[in-house]
């Protein structure tokens, strides 16, 4: 990786996420063509719009760099580690979005190696814009971001979502989820993985977890809770990688006791299932 980044990655990416946020503010809460990508997985003509600019934004000002992005890529595209990838997602939060309900966001990160060095999102229902750059911090509209100090879980106000799967098999993940429910404060679900990172970059959370997501939901606010002094892994405490797409992002100070939380918990779920 270079020493210095080139200051365009990181405009880039602000530029792209607050271009996405103002398409999307023009055409919430209007009819728009949705089309079902499996049961409850829904796409909008926002979401291919919004990538279709983004794309050709990036082949004009960077045509040897990749676009990893939710609507066009292929599961191929997604299993390849480009030298330059820049890692997207629309619209995160499009179930919100399809509703007219406000809490969505587009995320952006560059991606050198396999590794984020820049990323960005922008909520424009609060026009809250974060990001960061890897090894120089990570701002919410320009302020630095700061981790909450909250020391216990029973102290802590956590997070999740759940895939679109998550019908076929609900036991093991809505059990988790009333595990958390027993052991911290309280327990949200906004819908939006991206929104969720930031808010525990932001100490607004103080931890947030969540398994099978895409790359695009996870590549930049990853990078802005570690930016902000928090810490990422995956739910099992192994390093985090943005396509394995299993994470848990937290204050740092409550990491190992939620790994541990999880841990138990699946143990338990597992062996009661096998013995039934
Ligand atoms: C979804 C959101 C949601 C999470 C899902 C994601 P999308 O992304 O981030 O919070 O629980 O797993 O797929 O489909 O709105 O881009
Ligand atoms: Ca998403
Ligand atoms: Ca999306």
């Amino acid at each position: 990786m270079p020493d210095l980044l080139h200051p365009a990655y990181l405009a880039t990416a602000v530029e792209s996420v607050i271009r996405a946020g103002d398409v999307q503010m023009a055409r919430v809460g209007q009819t728009m063509r949705i089309e079902k990508k499996g049961t409850i997985d829904l796409v909008t003509e926002t979401d291919r719009e919004i990538e279709r600019d983004f794309r050709a934004l990036i082949a004009e000002r960077f045509p040897d760099h990749e676009v990893l992005g939710e609507e066009f890529s292929t599961p191929a595209d997604r299993a390849r580690i480009p030298e330059f990838c820049w890692v997207f997602d629309p619209i995160d939060g499009t179930t919100n979005f399809a509703h007219g309900l406000p809490i969505f966001c587009s995320s952006l990160a560059l991606e050198i190696g396999g590794e984020a060095v820049v990323g960005a999102v922008y909520d424009p229902n609060r026009r809250e814009l974060f990001c960061a750059e890897r090894g120089a911090g990570a701002w919410l509209n320009g302020r630095p971001l700061r981790v909450s100090a909250a020391e216990q879980l029973i102290d802590s106000l956590l997070c999740t979502g759940f895939p679109y799967t998550v019908q076929q098999k609900p036991e093991e993940l809505v059990g988790l989820f009333a595990h958390f429910l027993a052991l911290s404060r309280a327990v949200r679900r906004l819908g939006s993985a991206a929104i969720d990172l930031c808010y525990v970059a932001a100490g607004r959370l103080d931890g947030f977890w969540e398994m099978q997501l895409g790359p695009w939901d996870i590549a930049a606010g990853a990078l802005i809770v570690q930016e902000a002094g928090g810490c990422v892994s995956t739910t099992d405490g192994g390093p985090f990688e943005s396509r394995r797409g299993n994470i848990l992002a937290t204050n740092g100070r409550v990491h190992d006791r939620m790994v541990d939380a999880i841990a138990e918990f699946q143990a338990r779920f597992r062996s009661r299932n096998w013995t039934e």
